[in-house]
């Protein structure tokens, strides 16, 4: 068995980023030989006995984790949750309709970019005079609007909406990309959810869709087969082929959530690493933390330091200290903590003790 490298202890990554170990070596041990096949799980058709079980057992731990009913389906799609961005308003928007956006960030401007190529778009809150350091709190959704799209967690800005406008009054269309499977929510008052699976749900190369089937079918315009949500829905999401390995990867990834005790155990343990991180933050004056208490991300932690040299000086030693993932957005700057469901506390513990020695030497 090949050993996973050690030198890299705590990976704070932004995506693609942490993964269980036993994911890890599950899969690796499936790319030489598969479920005992002999054969490895890149040499196998997506049509095969051996594959079709993978996508079913994905498609229905995302059920039973999420707790769908029957209207929602689950899809694995290519493309990235990029693809969704322009995939969302070509199925459900209109040209002389409008749909309404929130203004959060970097991600949901580009959301709201493609959404323009569809429709009319109004913008139905916004945190842009903050330099997206909050989440709107008093949105106006007109009511005629196709549905209200939000950004649950700004992976760039650091901010998540922790109240959900479940009563906008029009469908909820949400990208969830870096807080899938992170929290409880009600997911069923979602109308489409979608997520790239390289943060939270396994490797890069597949993208979650989970959509109320009831909002399909209402534009009039001809969609491209391949981009039709109910086109995959109708193959079982296995439309073409389908990323394989990724897929597999988000199974595993999956199974060892439910292992754990589901979205409730992982949600408390979240939790938990985000408080012991915040409040170290907060009680160290050198660094700066500029999201809004309330708004704060506990998938994404964004801070800075005033001092350039300082900066570079708590980078190094992070790297010494086998950290990886620290260093802030290249549009942002600072630093920036990933703690995606798969980074233990005892990561973050590592990383707050070390704020603490630093701050006690700069401080
Ligand atoms: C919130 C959010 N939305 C969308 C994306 C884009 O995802 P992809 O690179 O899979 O297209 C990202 C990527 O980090 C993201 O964080």
């Amino acid at each position: 068995m090949i050993e996973k490298a050690t030198t890299v202890l705590h990976n704070f990554n932004a995506g693609p980023s942490v993964l269980p170990k036993e994911v890890f070596e599950e899969a690796s041990r499936s790319i030489i030989n598969f479920n005992n096949s002999g054969l490895s799980i890149l040499e196998i058709g997506h049509r095969t006995p051996l594959f079709q079980p993978v996508m079913d057992e994905a498609r229905a731990l995302v059920r039973e984790l999420m707790r769908l009913d029957n209207n929602h389906e689950v899809l694995f799609l290519h493309g990235g949750a990029t693809t969704q961005f322009m995939q969302v308003p070509m199925n459900l928007l209109n040209e002389n309709e409008m749909a309404a956006y929130t203004e959060t960030g970097v991600w949901a401007n580009k959301a709201v970019k493609e959404a323009k190529l569809f429709g009319h778009v109004e913008i139905a809150g916004s945190s842009k005079e903050n330099n997206y350091t909050s989440i709107p709190k008093n949105i106006s959704v007109t009511p005629t609007a196709a549905y209200l799209h939000i950004t649950t967690n700004e992976t760039i800005g650091g901010t998540q909406w922790h109240n959900l406008p479940y009563n906008c009054g029009v469908p909820l269309v949400a990208d969830m990309s870096s807080d899938i499977l992170s929290r409880q929510l009600d997911f069923n008052k979602f109308d489409l959810i979608y997520a790239g699976a390289q943060k939270n749900m396994g490797a890069a190369g597949v993208n979650l869709v989970v959509v109320n089937k009831n909002i399909l079918g209402k534009v009039n315009k001809v969609i491209p087969t391949i981009l039709d949500y109910r086109n995959h829905i109708k193959e079982g999401s296995m439309l073409n082929t389908p990323a394989v390995f990724a897929v597999y990867v988000v199974m595993l990834t999956l199974r060892w959530l439910k292992n754990k005790g589901g979205v409730v155990a992982i949600e408390k343990e979240n939790n938990a690493k985000a408080k012991l991180f915040y409040e170290t933050l907060d009680s160290l004056s050198v660094f700066k933390a500029p999201v809004e208490k309330e708004d704060r991300s506990k998938m994404n932690a964004v801070f800075t330091i005033d001092n350039p040299t300082l900066e570079t000086e708590f980078l190094t030693i992070c790297k010494e200290n086998g950290m990886v993932g620290i260093k802030g957005h290249r549009s942002v700057g600072g630093f920036r903590v990933s703690m995606y469901n798969a980074l233990t506390i005892e990561s973050v513990k590592v990383l707050t003790d070390l704020m603490c020695h630093f701050a006690q030497q700069h401080g």
